[in-house]
């Protein structure tokens, strides 16, 4: 790590100013407004470039994240049809305290609201996800216009707040129809009635949104909504379900992991058909990054073997055209049944690769028997946050693009993903003091920059979420958002996160 000296001119805030500043809350001023006169105030006095070596590059793109389901509430309104998620969090004891998405954050209401929110908090880029079953209520079909419009209005909105919009086409909401028609994701015909939909939005909105994302992690939505998902926490399994909440045999498992990637090529190819020149599209599937518990170079090689079999059945074959040996050979009589031709549209050439980053799926360490590595299992003690699945290790931020720009030479990578949960509550003074998502986000976005420095095309991040929302079978229990949000009022409140996230979008610079 460089050195860094702070340029002359640079002022801390000091005990004089947040005496002042202390005296400003006695004074009545709301605590939000103090935090932001502080914060323009600590700017103020920074010389530009002030962040020396710590800066991004020039144009990141500054972003936050959400999906329809998670928060546009308006289930039923304008023809939008139902999608599997409607269906699943109506069904009794699916979802903690029995919330369902049917209001969410009424966004779909009050869009205006929060694209100006998110203006004030800094944000440059939002990547949001359109409902299939609003655009297509049968999924396939005759076209819902006022389901089109309502993306419509959102993308002007964005564009006249000097937001750039990213789309993401599938996160999660099937519609209904297909579930009932064909059984879902089983179905083969799911990848071709994907592609036309892609397709036809691509050419509704890429006149104004330039960049598309196919499919919003695969690997999650088919574990948990076909696989009956279950991970060891602590010592405990710990099941997490999706919709539509099926628990099949792992062949038809497989099945559809190759159903969903064949969708994914579809859509590539549909968005280039269909959109503008210049369109670009890719994927945003939640990475299995193996981390080098040691950072020497033949751990860092055991790591990139490693990221590169667990990602067979997504990344891998979708950027090099083949599943590996290993995936095949290991999951023998359950393998997918596939042809050349779908490996071909699978991997379709795409323009960045956009990869949602938590946590690792792994440390690893080289050894010298096959396959070259070991996993090394997480201390019993390594911290966590509010999420007990969520093992804080933020050097995976540095070590996920890393490895993807060297397996697979991405043009462009997103940080499509990546955020805590946290214990928030509303103080006296009408803040949220959500310090250990400003310690995650810190940590994150440091060792972020330290990949951008190694000159690993990271263009964007999107902070997950712009604000809390239904966080899928925990309802509304885990606040993963920079804006605080009272699902009673709907009053939305910029938390201590957002400040900070505005402030290092300001100077593009985590410190
Ligand atoms: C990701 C999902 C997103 C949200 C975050 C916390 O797996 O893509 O919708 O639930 O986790």
């Amino acid at each position: 790590m460089k050195r860094v000296v702070a340029p002359s001119g640079t002022r801390k805030i000091t005990r004089r100013d947040s005496l002042k500043l202390a005296g400003a809350a006695a004074a009545g001023m709301p605590m939000a407004a103090i935090a932001q006169r502080a914060s323009a105030q600590a700017t103020a006095d920074r010389p530009e470039g002030g962040a020396g070596d710590r800066r991004f590059p020039d144009g990141f793109y500054w972003g936050t994240a959400t999906s329809a389901y998670q928060i546009e509430g308006a289930w039923n309104e304008d023809g939008k049809g139902a999608s599997i998620w409607d269906t699943f969090a109506h069904t009794p004891g699916k979802i903690a305290n029995g919330d369902t998405g049917d209001v969410a954050n009424d966004h779909y209401h009050r869009y205006k609201e929060d694209v100006a929110l998110m203006k004030d908090i800094g944000v440059k880029a939002y990547r949001f996800s359109i409902s299939w079953p609003r655009i297509f209520p049968e999924g396939t079909g005759r076209p819902n216009e006022k389901g089109i419009d309502f993306y419509n209005r959102l993308v002007d909105e964005l564009k006249s707040a000097d937001i750039e919009p990213f789309a993401t086409l599938y996160h999660w909401d099937l519609p209904q129809a297909l579930q009932d028609k064909y059984g879902g994701w089983r179905s083969r015909e799911i990848p071709e009635a994907f592609g036309d939909y892609a397709g036809y939005v691509a050419g509704k909105l890429s006149d104004r949104a330039r960049h598309f994302f196919t499919i919003n992690e695969f690997s999650s939505f088919v574990e948990m909504g076909y696989g009956g998902f279950q991970t060891n926490i602590n010592g405990k399994i710990v099941s997490f379900e999706a919709a539509p909440g099926l628990h099949l045999e792992r062949a038809e498992v497989n099945q559809i992991k190759h159903h969903t990637v064949i969708a994914h090529g579809l859509a590539v190819e549909a968005v280039r058909a269909m959109g503008k020149p210049g369109t670009k599209v890719g994927p945003a599937e939640v990475i299995q990054a193996a981390v080098p518990l040691i950072e020497a170079p033949r751990h860092i090689k055991a790591a990139e073997a490693a990221t590169r079999e667990a990602n067979a059945a997504f990344l891998t074959v979708m950027l090099e055209g083949k599943y590996t040996d290993a995936y095949l050979a290991g999951l023998g009589a359950d393998a997918p049944k596939f042809t050349e031709e779908e490996l071909r549209i699978i991997a379709s050439p795409v323009d960045f690769i956009g990869i949602n980053v938590y946590k690792p799926a792994r440390y690893v360490l080289a050894t010298d028997e096959a396959p070259g590595w070991r996993v090394v299992p997480f201390a019993r003690s390594h911290p966590k946050m509010f999420n007990r699945w969520l093992t804080l290790a933020p050097e995976v931020i540095y070590w996920a693009p890393k490895i993807t720009q060297s397996l697979w030479g991405a043009k462009e990578i997103f940080i499509t993903e990546n955020g805590c949960a946290s214990d928030d509550v509303i103080t006296e003074d009408g803040m949220v003091y959500d310090t250990d998502r400003i310690m995650f986000l810190r940590a994150f976005l440091t060792q972020l920059q330290r990949a951008t420095a190694d000159g690993v095309p990271v263009r964007g991040y999107f902070q997950w979420s712009s604000m809390d929302n239904f966080e899928w079978i925990e309802g509304f229990g885990n606040r993963f958002g920079l804006i605080h949000v009272n699902f009673e009022t709907q009053k939305r409140t910029p938390k201590a996160s957002a400040h900070w996230f505005r402030e290092a979008a300001m100077r593009n610079a985590v410190a």
